[in-house]
């Protein structure tokens, strides 16, 4: 085996110390080729996995592996999401699994009624077993992100993201959630959770770090084995579905919280030792409670990506630490794996990945999957391997006793999202997970006073709970999808009104009756994944005007709290030093009055609740990754300790950036910095950088001038005279930009458009990019279709122009509009953004 010669010890190379820290060094007798990392399995810990599944079971799934068809193996080793699926092709291809990702549900609705998620559950159930004469029926399994709760479904209970429930340093809490969002789950039909995520992030302008608990991994490992017995139910032979409960996913696998600069999908570009004692640390637990499943990361460890490694997959997660389980990589993340396509990875099932997640790649992919199978690139003995341990999930659920997902206990019990008994112990957890960091005594506040509640997260509930919430981005949404959640402000008032005092909403701060408090929300806004990588710990300039506000009122002598809604800690000083206390909420969930819970006294003046937060994470005193601390991992101040002085601190960032990150090329008609506007002939010749307006170009045939929108000339109007060299106007930089990670999901490229004249010819949308030939051409039809007159937001999918063969790693111009004909537009903004705020989305050729 190729994996036993290359981590023998035996000399085959000299290998290369610098590529990994300095710390390795101690593991420099071991050699290795050049390309692959090192791993000692032998390091690892071993792990007993529990036994959970009888012998019959076990000869079961033996039984039906001798039955199946080649066909059918590869089909059970693929997973489809439900937005490029249908039934009718399930059972055409047999395929073994589906998921809804993040922005997938029913009939393309993402917020289809619960009742649409379980028909569709059912409809995918018969198709699985809808078999030939004498060919096994093996039930479908449906893999879903319930990471906070069941939060792809309106009205399901929604607990405080990973980050918070670190926090609260409550192992038995998080058991608690697990039961809940397990009997929520069951509920639409679903029978797996891509959930823990047991990350351990290292740098927090990661966009996923909210996902984690902590950046400690002793205290993630705490909370693993709670959370997966759970979901799952302590580990046993015991069919999981005949309890209430689901398969859990432990993810991503590995090191995912440990890329350099915090870049999703990136590198962790770490020794093994610390791959070992801080990110591997989570799956000890993980597989001592018997783990179903774990998902393999996008991102890679010293230059190998994680769904082709041999080394960590196979020799250290599968032998050393003996998972019996399944592992499922990530969202078309074998494409990412050297010499592989998001159509064809052999490489993946040979590192020992047991299924694919293929969205939209299943058919190609299991074409090619089966071409290698037969022609032997695959291995039968791997194959064979990988639809045993689908099996084994299948069986260890009870999915084929369980009958139709419809008929199963729970299911269509619908009054149990969102139920008052689940609410309560997510209501439990926002109050164990908030965090005070300062209160010069005016926390507990009195509720029978008047309380002013500001700030623009106060009444958004979506804002509250975060990415993964309903849809991807957690996006797109207003109070109303949000059926029996309570926003910070609701809470707040409900409280004040019990009390006999009075609340007053004004986010900009402008009341109507001066306050005797005032409570000032504010911080992040929703993101998932790289979508919310960002340069510096820093929120952007327009989620800082609240601070404004809390300056303000400070000013007027009114007491202020501030409360912050983040997915980590940032650099804000500023808020720190005027508000007269400050409370860390992070990213609560459906349920705000547990945040009105801990800042409000009861009538008896006395806090209702003593606070439990302790910062999961150190808290930084500038934006910079690695600088100073202000408070230490642990620190949050308690009711009993009474009121702390405060020592003003320096309002200095400590970093160049300004926080308004990246994504926006164009805006209130001004490039952004480094980008530049060009007119030119549709060949790229004779071109004109746009810098002043009014401007000409093309010898008088085109001309540019500023129009407004939003604000006073906040954009740029192009009128372009018929002529046979056509004209393109550009959006372009020298130093190209690698957009594959936001190709790899639902990103578009955003342009707020309006058309000053009916079109003479259809407008083409390109992308260059860096090189020859690596551009691509997209006819956009919808240009054609916008009134005139009107602004409106076209969103491109960036997948489009990959479809249509452009390389999305180098791009040097991400917006170039071509036409052949007269043709009179203006532009606002051009900019990377998610399908909600798109008013008009182009259709594309499909990969
Ligand atoms: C994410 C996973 C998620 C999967 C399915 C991926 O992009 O990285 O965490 O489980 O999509 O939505
Ligand atoms: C999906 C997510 C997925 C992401 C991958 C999105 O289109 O909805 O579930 O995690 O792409 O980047």
């Amino acid at each position: 085996m190729l994996s036993k010669t290359i981590f023998s010890g035996a000399a085959t190379a000299a290998f290369a110390v610098s590529a990994l820290s300095a710390q390795a060094a101690i593991d420099e007798s071991i050699t290795a080729p050049a390309s692959e990392a090192i791993v000692h399995p032998e390091q690892w810990p071993e792990v007993a996995f529990p036994t959970v599944l009888t012998e019959e079971g076990e000869a079961h799934v033996q039984a039906l592996l001798a039955q199946m068809t080649l066909e059918q193996k590869v089909g059970q080793i693929i997973q489809a999401d439900i937005a490029s699926v249908t039934p009718e092709e399930v059972r055409e291809y047999r395929l073994g699994s589906v998921l809804n990702g993040g922005n997938s549900g029913p009939g393309g609705d993402d917020l289809a009624p619960a009742e649409e998620w379980l028909a569709l559950a059912d409809a995918f159930y018969a198709a699985s077993m809808d078999t030939a004469p004498g060919e096994p029926a093996i039930p479908i399994v449906w893999g879903t992100d319930a990471v906070h709760g069941h939060s792809n479904i309106v009205g399901a209970t929604i607990f405080p993201h990973n980050v918070g429930l670190g926090a609260a340093r409550d192992p038995d809490l998080i058991e608690r959630i697990g039961q809940v969002t397990a009997v929520e789950i069951r509920v639409t039909g679903q029978e797996w959770t891509f959930a823990p995520t047991v990350a351990v992030p290292q740098d927090y302008r990661w966009g996923r770090a909210y996902e984690g608990y902590s950046s400690d991994p002793a205290l993630v490992a705490s909370y693993v084995g709670s959370m997966i017995r759970g979901l799952q139910g302590p580990p046993s032979t015991k069919p999981i579905l005949s309890g209430p409960h689901v398969a859990a996913s432990t993810k991503h696998f590995l090191a995912d919280g440990a890329t350099t600069d915090g870049k999703d999908q990136g590198d962790a570009a770490i020794s093994e030792i610390e791959l070992r004692l801080i990110h591997g640390a989570p799956y000890l637990p993980a597989m001592e409670n018997g783990v179903a499943t774990v998902m393999t990361s996008f991102s890679s460890w010293n230059g190998v990506k994680l769904s082709g490694h041999r080394g960590l997959v196979t020799d250290v997660l599968k032998e050393r630490m003996n998972f019996g389980g399944l592992v499922v990589t990530d969202w078309n993340a074998h494409g990412q794996v050297a010499g592989c396509s998001n159509a064809s990875c052999p490489k993946a099932v040979d590192a020992g990945i047991d299924m694919f997640m293929a969205p939209d790649s299943w058919r190609s992919l299991y074409n090619s999957t089966l071409a290698e199978a037969r022609d032997g690139t695959i291995s039968m003995a791997r194959l064979d391997d990988a639809v045993a341990r689908v099996l084994r999930l299948k069986q260890r659920l009870g999915l084929f006793e369980a009958g139709k997902p419809s008929a199963r206990a729970l299911s269509g019990k619908y009054e149990l999202l969102g139920a008052d008994e689940h609410r309560a112990v997510a209501r439990e957890a926002v109050r164990k997970s908030l965090v005070m960091l300062k209160n010069n005594g005016v926390l507990p506040a009195k509720p029978d006073g008047h309380i002013l509640v500001a700030g623009d997260g106060a009444d958004d509930i979506a804002r509250q709970s975060g990415g993964w919430t309903l849809s991807w981005q957690g996006t797109g949404m207003d109070n109303s999808q949000f059926p029996g959640a309570t926003s910070l402000w609701r809470g707040i008032e409900q409280a004040v009104e019990a009390s006999g005092g009075s609340a007053e909403l004004a986010p900009n701060g402008e009341y109507e009756q001066r306050p005797d408090v005032a409570i000032v929300v504010f911080g992040e806004t929703p993101y998932a994944e790289f979508q919310g990588d960002i340069a510096s710990l820093q929120l952007r300039p327009e989620l800082r005007r609240p601070i404004e506000t809390m300056r303000r009122l400070k000013a007027e002598g009114i007491p202020t709290v501030a409360v912050m809604i983040t997915g980590r800690p940032l650099y804000v000083n500023e808020a720190l030093n005027s508000a007269d206390a400050f409370v860390v909420a992070w990213l609560p969930g459906s349920e705000g009055a547990g945040v009105a819970d801990m800042l409000l006294a009861g009538v008896d003046g006395e806090p209702a609740f003593e606070f439990q937060g302790r910062l999961p994470t150190a808290w930084p005193a500038t934006a910079q990754h690695g600088g100073p601390t202000l408070f230490p991992f642990g620190y949050g101040l308690r009711y009993a300790e009474g009121a702390r002085a405060w020592t003003t601190l320096a309002e200095d960032n400590g970093v160049d950036d300004d926080g308004s990150g990246g994504g926006v090329f164009f805006d209130k008609g001004v490039p952004a910095s480094s980008w530049s506007l060009t007119v030119a002939r549709a060949d790229g010749s004779d071109s004109l950088r746009v810098t002043t307006v009014p401007a000409t170009a093309l010898s008088g045939r085109a001309r540019i001038s500023a129009t407004d929108h939003d604000v006073q000339e906040g954009a740029r109007s192009f009128a372009i005279d018929a002529h046979p060299a056509g004209a393109a106007v550009e959006l372009g930089t020298h130093d190209a930009v690698d957009l594959s990670r936001e190709t790899n999901g639902d990103v578009l490229l955003l342009t707020t458009v309006r058309l000053d004249a009916p079109l003479a010819a259809p407008l083409r949308m390109s992308v260059l990019c860096e090189g020859a030939s690596c551009g691509a051409d997209v006819p956009i039809a919808e240009f054609g279709a916008l009134p005139v007159g009107q602004w409106q937001t076209v969103g491109v999918l960036l997948k489009c122009f990959r479809a249509a063969g452009a390389d999305m790693t180098r791009i040097t111009a991400p917006f170039r509009l071509t036409t052949s004909d007269a043709a009179q537009f203006s532009l606002a903004r051009i900019a990377l953004g998610s399908l909600s705020e798109a008013d008009v989305i182009a259709q594309c050729p499909t990969e």
